[in-house]
């Protein structure tokens, strides 16, 4: 299979606070990024500024995802929004599951019904996996196993190739406190052994598996050198434009 660039995704979460903000910062990475080529650079802006930022990110070659999404197309679903309504602006991506949304009551099963309606919408889930917190005996493993099967079970193994993991461990999420290699090592090897373990061998590779949590300008390049992860999910460092340029720079 074929490598494919690193994929660098800045979750702007529910920043910045207007929409002249969030036009000043993409132009401001569209501008620092305008001559890298070796990485597929994403912004995930809050729905309300997706109309501005479209605009723009065309200009600049970023691809734009969104934060979440309703399963359904249309219909009686107060404060949502629907997969046509985004891909109006060229969304091409999905963030699911992330642990900040899971912590209000997302369940595995409503991800699995939102990765579901974003693959028939040909646009890609980026999904968040992670454990709140680490025990000595290993049993974070089990959780992240049970997530890793619920994610799966229901998807043609044909669209693999089109779900990207998000490995975030919720302890070092906005907390500074980033997993080390060799956790990120170890945990993208067992990772891989349970997509094998429930979906066979060649499930494996088509998989994309990014990390997320604290990353950061001064720990993005350690972490892309172990050579085991496709890129990185980043929150607060992406509404840096010096830093999240940084970030992309160190995958090259
Ligand atoms: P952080 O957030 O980079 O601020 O830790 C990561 C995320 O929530 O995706």
């Amino acid at each position: 299979m074929k490598k494919q660039p690193p994929l660098i995704i800045g979750n702007w979460k529910m920043n910045p606070r207007d929409s002249k903000s969030a036009v000043s910062l993409v132009k401001e990475l569209g501008t620092l990024q305008k001559k890298q080529n070796h990485a597929t650079v994403v912004i995930a802006p809050p729905i309300i500024y997706l109309a501005e930022v479209s605009k723009l990110a065309k200009k600049y070659n970023l691809s734009l995802a969104v934060q979440n999404i309703h399963k359904s197309l249309l219909g009686a679903f107060t404060g949502e929004h629907s997969l046509p309504m985004v891909l109006e602006y060229g969304v091409k991506y999905v963030i699911l599951g992330h642990s900040e949304r899971r912590a209000s009551g997302e369940s595995d099963a409503d991800i699995t019904g939102k990765i579901e309606a974003t693959l028939k919408a040909k646009c890609q889930p980026i999904v968040c996996i992670g454990e709140k917190e680490r025990d000595g005996q290993g049993n974070f493993f089990l959780l992240i196993e049970e997530q890793i099967k619920n994610i799966f079970t229901n998807i043609p193994k044909a669209r693999f190739k089109d779900i990207i993991l998000a490995y975030e461990p919720i302890w070092a999420i906005g907390t500074g406190a980033t997993a080390t290699v060799e956790d990120v090592v170890e945990m993208q090897i067992f990772i891989q052994k349970t997509i094998a373990k429930y979906f066979g061998r060649a499930s494996v590779a088509p998989v994309r598996i990014i990390y997320g949590g604290s990353v950061k300008p001064d720990n993005a390049k350690e972490l892309f050198e172990s050579k085991v992860i496709d890129g990185f999910l980043v929150g607060g460092a992406s509404l840096n434009a010096g830093d999240f340029n940084s970030i992309i720079n160190a995958t090259k």
